[in-house]
């Protein structure tokens, strides 16, 4: 079966649904296709020690990794407003690490679920560091 677009980006909407930010308001879901064709989600979670949440997307990589996934095909990143929620430095890098340096699709959506933008981890993060740049053992991730 093959995933279509509109699915991730539902659920990647249903995931913003069940986001902890009553700190900033501002709730983000992450929807991945990953490498073994099933579908990993993720929502920001905050914390009153604010520096401690997690963004959704490194939360969508941490299911990736807990189900059967090993790499990242397409990432949905849909964001609570009208304006781009584009990947902050530090899910630029974790996404980088699942879709190695080549990259993969991101899109990013707005509150209704329209495609606002669309471009790849690599275009996001050049000349990016990766498992390869640390020794040749890292060439097997790659
Ligand atoms: N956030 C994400 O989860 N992903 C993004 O792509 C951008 C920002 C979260 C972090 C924090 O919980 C809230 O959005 C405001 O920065």
């Amino acid at each position: 079966m093959t995933v279509e677009l509109n699915e991730l980006i539902k659920a990647a909407m249903d995931a913003r649904g069940k986001a902890y930010a009553r700190y900033s308001n501002h709730p983000v879901g992450a929807a991945i296709l990953a490498d073994d064709g099933n579908i990993y989600a993720g929502c920001n979670v905050e914390n009153a020690a604010y520096p401690l949440g997690f963004c959704a997307e490194a939360n969508a990589i941490g299911n990736m990794v807990m189900g059967q996934g090993k790499a990242i095909r397409h990432i949905v990143i849909a964001g609570p407003g009208e304006h781009l929620c584009t990947p902050c430095g530090g899910c630029r890098q974790q996404i980088r690490e699942f879709a190695g340096k080549a990259g993969a699709p991101v899109t990013i959506v707005d509150r209704t679920g329209a495609v606002l933008f669309e471009t790849t981890s690599a275009d996001l993060l050049p000349h990016s560091f990766g498992p390869e740049n640390l020794s040749s053992e890292g060439k097997d991730h790659e």
